[in-house]
């Protein structure tokens, strides 16, 4: 039997797949972009502290270099992750109607308000107008961790 939301890759016994398991590829690729994502929103703050306690001018434009490389593949992987989440709520509509997503939903919208501030940051450093401290920049690399336990556990146990 068909499900809307997502257990569409049932075979009947003896007999071929009956659909192409789309829900599943796509959940597969949601969760690659999630990962690869996540790497960046891990790393780049981590990159804002040591780039914050830099003086030296080689050292200064070594971590601009890294930090716009790695906020263009994390960009990347934040757009692919969401277009994915998005692919499966148009293959199943019904999804709209579960109470955990629409909170995650709002949970990724702060991730994507993390992302682009991350993108202000990292333009402050870059041109030498960063005003907060290295302690502030540890503290403000731990959001990103409370916001994947929460998104995880409620795309997982849907509570
Ligand atoms: C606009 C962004 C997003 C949309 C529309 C979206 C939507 C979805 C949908 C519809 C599913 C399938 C749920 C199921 O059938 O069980 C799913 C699975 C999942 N999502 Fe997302 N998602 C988004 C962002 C994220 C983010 C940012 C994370 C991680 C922090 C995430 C983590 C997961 C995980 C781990 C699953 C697998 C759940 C399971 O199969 O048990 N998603 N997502």
């Amino acid at each position: 039997m068909l499900s809307q939301t997502g257990d569409i890759c049932i075979v009947s016994p003896g007999s071929a797949p009956y659909t192409q398991c789309r829900m599943l590829w796509l959940k597969a690729f949601h969760i690659v972009f999630v990962v690869t994502w996540f790497a960046g929103l891990f790393y780049l703050p981590r990159l804002f502290v040591y780039h914050a306690a830099a003086a030296d001018a080689p050292g200064l434009e070594r971590f601009a270099v890294m930090e716009r490389r790695l906020f263009s593949i994390m960009t990347l992987g934040g757009a692919l992750a969401v277009l994915f989440g998005l692919a499966m709520i148009v293959a199943a509509p019904l999804y709209l109607q579960q109470q955990w997503l629409r909170v995650k939903l709002i949970l990724v919208g702060a991730l994507v308000g993390y992302h682009i501030w991350c993108r202000v940051l990292m333009r402050a450093l870059g041109s030498g107008r960063n005003t907060h401290s290295q302690r502030w920049f540890r503290i403000f690399n731990e959001v990103p961790a409370l916001l994947l336990i929460a998104i995880v556990i409620l795309a997982v146990v849907k509570p």
